[in-house]
């Protein structure tokens, strides 16, 4: 987690680095620093909390110089404090780091420092870096980087300043994001592209072992073992307006917004103009691969994997070969049952969520075929993955995911489809119907959103409540964990999600009097027995409202106290329709409270430690 920014050139340092982190603060926001290059040397300033503590503290004390690191961090090791936060120094102050990820050996080393008459202020693994630069230097600040990582085992990009060698700043990256910006006498660190959007649109990307030495005109891109490489420039065409707020009172209110057209754009392409077939050029797997496939594997995080909870049913309904879905931190240490004809699905929005990479690499060791679907292009996995299905729900700013969840549904719609296609599961028609009816979603989403406001009575209803449940069966259940999800983590209310089914197995003790039970019914195979269940928890006092179709809501309301209608389309994609009102749920419920929406506390947006 964190995010590290760096700049050399003309411009005003403080400012490009502080409107970069302003642009990463989604990574972490225990606290904020920066490290530039002054008349009088290095000079750090930090401070806990939000980006503004910072900023309030370089009023008084601004930092004027050529070249800069900057850092937002989420605390791992070591609590949130001044003292714990980037950028990091040694006793000297001569020499600077930020650092994103972490180093596993960090206690050996720094008792070893220690041993040597190296002090130690903070409790982070961040600050043995910037010791062990320090204790390498020999007038090249290179070499010493290069000298000190070869001592570190873990995950970490680093951004690294030396009082030496005031022209130059060095960056590194093994196993933790970075790129490269490049300007007209000027050049950028940051991780990930928005940091450096308003100031350059080209950029490296680095690889794992890969560093930098960047002077304000020139990049030199290395190996850390020092070997030069070459790497294509990248030109991003992001429109730096859609990494902003655009109107909306909270990004995830414009992200929800932004769902139609994440549909639209992810779909883009992927559809002959026949309507009648799905094509996914960009894949590798072939028709031979697809043949083959005995069994897929969907492993994911969070919201990720409530998109492969779906995904499994779609794969399972469209080719019927057997879906298991994994939580990615669980994966690797189960050891799963992997096979060469077993084709793994990671899914993550980021792209860079450790535990989803290792589960990634865990698979390509027992020589699966690993299909990504990522929202980042240039991302880790989207990198080690064998094959990339990309979501194009643009950059998801606020914690809460919303858009790239919608869009990892889609993405699963298209590749069901075509697996189904190539194994000669569906016939061509009913492969044109869903096609059909998924072209309609991005117009039925948007009806739903002219009229985001009605859900809002009700979410400040459900504001009053410490615990509620949400039920449904089958891809309803699969949706009601992500409404359950959502709301816990930007509403702090507690709420559990149940196959409608498995209440009376034990939880029904927990329905008392007045208890909201959120019951998702709109899978209509299964809608008189999810009717039963509801009628359970009515019967002990649950206060229900149901989600369903129009034509199902007269008859729901005779079992429930209210109902919200949600446009109707195939069962297969109703998740795509049906989860919009519960992130509207969420969302107005953390308003009503007065949450930090888009910054859920103890969260951060990419998780990148195990
Ligand atoms: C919740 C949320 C998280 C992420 C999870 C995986 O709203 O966003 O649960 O889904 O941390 O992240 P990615 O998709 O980046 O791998």
């Amino acid at each position: 987690m964190c995010g590290i920014v760096g700049y050399i050139g003309n411009q005003k340092t403080q400012t490009v680095l502080i409107e970069g982190l302003r642009k990463l603060e989604y990574r972490g926001y225990d606290s904020a620093g920066i490290a530039v290059f002054t008349n009088e040397g290095l000079r750090v300033a930090k401070a806990q909390g939000r980006l503004a503590n910072l900023e309030e503290r370089l009023e008084s004390a601004p930092l004027v110089g050529t070249a800069g690191i900057g850092h937002t961090r989420w605390a791992t090791h070591g609590r949130p404090s001044d003292v714990n936060s980037h950028p990091h120094t040694d006793e000297s102050q001569k020499f600077s780091v930020v650092h994103n990820g972490i180093v596993e050996n960090y206690l050996e080393l720094k008792e070893e420092l220690i041993s040597q008459g190296h002090h130690f202020v903070s409790e982070t693994d961040t600050e043995v870096i910037s010791h062990l630069i320090a204790r390498e230097y020999d007038g090249d600040i290179v070499k010493a980087v290069q000298k000190a990582i070869s001592y570190m085992r873990g995950a970490f990009a680093l951004g690294v300043l030396t009082e030496y060698e005031p022209d130059r700043l060095v960056a590194v990256r093994q196993a933790s994001p970075l790129i490269i910006g490049l300007g007209e006498g000027e050049n950028f660190i940051g991780s990930d592209i928005p940091a450096i959007l308003k100031y350059t649109r080209n950029v490296y990307i680095l690889n794992d072992g890969e560093m930098a030495l960047l002077t304000a005109d020139a990049v030199e891109l290395m190996t850390i073992e020092g070997n030069f490489i070459s790497r294509e420039m990248i030109r991003v065409d992001w429109d730096a307006v859609t990494a902003e707020k655009g109107g909306f009172d909270h990004f995830m209110l414009k992200e929800i917004h932004e769902q139609p057209k994440a549909y639209r754009d992810t779909m883009l392409g992927r559809m002959d103009e026949s309507g009648r077939k799905v094509v996914l050029p960009e894949l590798k797997l072939t028709q031979e691969q697809i043949k083959n496939i005995r069994n897929v594997q969907i492993v994911a995080c969070g919201t990720a994997y409530h998109a492969g909870l779906v995904g499994r049913s779609v794969i399972e309904e469209m080719v019927r070969i057997p879906v298991e879905n994994d939580v990615a931190s669980e994966y690797r240490y189960r050891s799963p049952i992997v096979t060469p004809e077993t084709l793994v699905i990671v899914v993550s929005q980021s792209g860079e969520t450790a535990d989803t990479l290792a589960a990634l690499r865990e698979a390509q060791s027992h020589g699966a075929h690993v299909l990504a679907i990522t929202n980042v292009v240039g991302s880790s996995i989207a990198r080690e993955a064998n094959d990339v299905l990309g979501t194009l729900a643009g950059p998801e700013i606020a914690v809460a995911s919303t858009k790239a969840y919608t869009s990892q549904l889609i993405a699963f719609y298209l590749f069901g489809l075509y697996l189904a296609q190539v194994r000669g599961t569906m016939t061509e028609d009913a492969v044109a119907e869903v096609i059909a009816a998924m072209e309609a979603l991005p117009e039925q989403v948007e009806s739903m959103l002219t009229n985001a406001e009605s859900i809002k009575g009700y979410a400040e209803q459900i504001a009053e409540h410490e615990n509620l449940f949400f039920i449904g069966r089958g891809q309803d259940y699969a949706v009601a964990q992500e409404g359950s999800l959502k709301l816990k983590e930007i509403s702090y209310i507690h709420s559990e999600a149940y196959a409608a089914g498995e209440l009376k197995h034990g939880t029904l003790a927990l329905i008392e009097e007045g208890i909201p039970v959120i019951a998702l019914a709109t899978q209509e195979a299964v809608l008189e027995k999810t009717v039963s269940n509801i009628k359970e928890v009515k019967a002990r006092g649950a206060e229900v409202m149901a989600i369903t179709y129009e034509e199902h809501v007269a008859g729901l309301l005779k079992s429930v106290d209210q109902a919200f209608a949600i446009p109707k389309t195939l069962p297969i994609l109703t998740a795509a329709v049906s989860v919009v009102p519960l992130q509207l749920l969420a969302y107005y419920a953390s308003l009503a409270r007065g949450n930090d929406v888009d910054k859920p506390r103890n969260l951060a947006k990419s998780v990148t430690v195990e």
